[in-house]
């Protein structure tokens, strides 16, 4: 006989009581409760068989999202083939790059101009036209599905552009729509806010309010145009819950939940990581284990470590399943503008105290700035480095000011008052490709190479899901055309959001350009990785003492093995190496080692060691 109760109540029962708990403390109400449990059923009664079937199979292998295996890729479907057909089309070439994490960049319905690169959503429930239709994306999941590839969407819930049905009727004035923003007729309260409210984007929007031509007064945290949502209300809870379930039945894999640390607001705060956000991300947590517990949550979180970690939420009460680790990306070019490890080294340190089932993606560039968020304090005590002039010092560097530096970057909300510019370019650009390529320069080209690889090699290094940012795989310089372009020249994030260059993938198994070294060079590093176990997310990781400044060293150790990395973050050959005795492989090359206290290292060069006697 058919066991009355459904998979649906099975799971919900496992978390009723904490999920009403959560809610009542947030909202008390008891009719937007019951909605609430209504919608999900439905939502979970909508799911295809596919999508159930796959939910069953990764509920009975919850960690097939930490294998070694995971490499993921992030892309513009436009910049990369014009179109979600075109991705579709051209899944081949993202096998080829051994990707089998893909996240889409924001592809929903925006308004042209006013769409902060896709962040300023109208329509959750519509692609942009341009890119296709919901059926394309729905035609993508499936293929990425058969190809074994997860496809991660971005959820932008802080906000809705202002273009949105909401913030029309909103505007309007029609009831039941101005609740779901934060609205005022005066500054009183606005002024309030700003008094704590640290900006987002200084210099590109001001401010964290935006007067509309009525007088009427909208909280817009971001540009202008993204009008925040009201979370203490239940039903933009309730609806965006619904919205972030419709995009998994169409066969998302990850929903990474955008700008999360800022959805909810309170006078008198800074509006960032308010405790309400933890009980709301934990509610989408136990909202996906209910409906699709095949799909992962990725939480966007650009905030120094103490911030971040929590979003994990605890063992019994998990938030996020993976979060970004962002001080390491910032950290990293820090390493490389300074030549000096021990930041590095002490971020490193503190990554490997974090429980091991705290999951990270690493990655060296994304389509956003970077933000020179370091350990100031630190710096400070041990090194003299202060904050405003080590950031200038920093955008010097990368934006090539500095004499003898190779980077080729732009700055990004340069606000001369607070000296707190962040910092654009691709990585290609950022290591010295660009400039030796422009100079024609034979020997810097090279060098320029082997600091790309060894800064992917670290990136690999690292426990967790290495993702690498489309084109870096066949060395995209800089896109200088967003200057020309109305819509985006105030916004120098687009300068490494530029359109895929297929004339640079033709190279890639060229060995003798550097678009075949650095493809066939990043290929290698995938696939050793891939095989070897001490890359596994459960490994001991910890790093060492190197002798050498310049040089990070980190032991990662499995299953009796140990493999040593070794990291040049230096311009110049360093003989470095670790207390260790006995023979050790170099595995990118194979050159062999009787000892490896000191072994040499090519400028910004690195070396994989694995132990001999644990290497078969
Ligand atoms: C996130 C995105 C960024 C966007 C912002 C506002 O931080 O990564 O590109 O501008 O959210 O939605």
């Amino acid at each position: 006989m058919k066991n009355a109760k459904t998979v649906f109540d099975r799971r919900l029962s496992r978390h009723y009581d904490e999920l009403k708990w959560l809610y009542m403390e947030l909202y008390r109400d008891e009719e937007a409760f019951r909605y609430f449990l209504g919608m999900l059923n439905q939502c979970w009664k909508e799911r295809k068989k596919s999508l159930r079937d796959q939910d069953a199979r990764r509920e009975a292998d919850p960690n097939w999202y930490r294998r070694r295996e995971l490499l993921g890729m992030m892309l513009y479907a436009d910049a990369f083939a014009g179109s979600l057909e075109g991705v579709r089309k051209n899944l081949k070439y993202i096998r080829e790059c051994g990707v089998n994490y893909l996240h889409l960049m924001p592809l929903l319905d925006t308004p042209k101009g006013r769409s902060d690169g896709g962040y300023a959503v109208s329509d959750f429930r519509a692609v942009r036209p341009d890119l296709g239709t919901m059926g394309d994306l729905e035609s993508l999941a499936d293929a990425c599905r058969k190809a074994g590839i997860s496809l991660c969407l971005d959820f932008v819930m802080n906000h809705t552009s202002e273009e949105h049905e909401w913030a029309k009727k909103a505007r309007a004035g029609e009831t039941g729509y101005r609740e779901r923003y934060f609205f005022y007729n005066n500054w009183k309260i606005p002024m309030e806010f700003e008094k704590t409210v640290p900006q987002v984007f200084p210099t590109t929007a001001p401010g964290s309010f935006t007067q509309l031509e009525d007088g009427q007064i909208v909280m817009t945290s971001f540009y202008p145009y993204q009008w925040d949502l009201n979370y203490a209300n239940p039903v933009v809870f309730n609806d965006m819950t619904e919205n972030l379930l419709y995009l998994a039945n169409r066969g998302i894999d990850v929903v990474r939940l955008d700008a999360i640390p800022y959805i909810w607001k309170q006078l008198g705060t800074n509006c960032r990581n308010l405790p309400q956000v933890h009980t709301l991300a934990r509610m989408l947590r136990i909202v996906c284990e209910v409906v699709c517990p095949g799909v992962l949550l990725l939480g966007e979180v650009v905030m120094e470590p103490s911030k971040v970690a929590p979003y994990f939420g605890t063992p019994e009460k998990p938030e996020c399943h993976m979060l970004y680790n962002v001080t390491t990306m910032a950290t990293t070019w820090h390493t490389l503008a300074t030549g000096d490890v021990s930041l590095l080294r002490r971020q490193m340190d503190a990554v490997c105290e974090l429980p091991k089932d705290f999951l990270f993606l690493n990655y060296l560039r994304c389509h956003d700035d970077i933000g020179w968020g370091l350990d100031y304090p630190w710096l400070q005590e041990r090194f003299h480095i202060f904050e405003v002039a080590h950031k200038k010092y920093l955008n010097d560097w990368f934006t090539s000011r500095w004499p003898g530096s190779p980077a080729r970057g732009e700055l990004y909300n340069d606000d001369p008052r607070l000296g707190d510019a962040r910092l654009c370019g691709t990585t290609a650009s950022l290591c010295g490709l660009e400039a030796a390529d422009f100079e024609g320069d034979p020997f810097k080209l090279e060098r320029a190479v082997s600091c790309d690889l060894t800064l992917h090699a670290w990136m690999l290094s690292q426990s967790g899901i290495p993702v690498v940012y489309s084109g870096d795989e066949v060395g995209r310089f800089n896109d200088y055309t967003y200057h020309d372009d109305p819509d985006k020249r105030a916004d120098s994030r687009y300068l490494h959001r530029g359109t895929f260059q297929w004339g640079l993938a033709e190279y890639r198994k060229d060995p003798s350009t550097y678009q075949g070294k650095l493809f066939q060079g990043l290929r290698r590093l995938e696939d050793i990785r891939g095989a070897e176990p001490c890359f596994d997310a459960g490994a001991e990781v910890r790093t060492e003492d190197s002798g050498d400044s310049r040089v990070l060293a980190v032991s990662r150790r499995a299953g009796g093995r140990e493999l040593i990395c070794l990291f040049n973050f230096s311009n110049q050959f360093v003989w470095a190496g670790v207390d260790r005795e006995g023979a050790y492989t170099e595995l990118m090359y194979g050159t062999k080692y009787d000892s490896i206290h000191a072994v040499e290292l090519w400028p910004n060069g690195f070396a994989w060691l694995l132990r001999d006697d644990g290497a078969d």
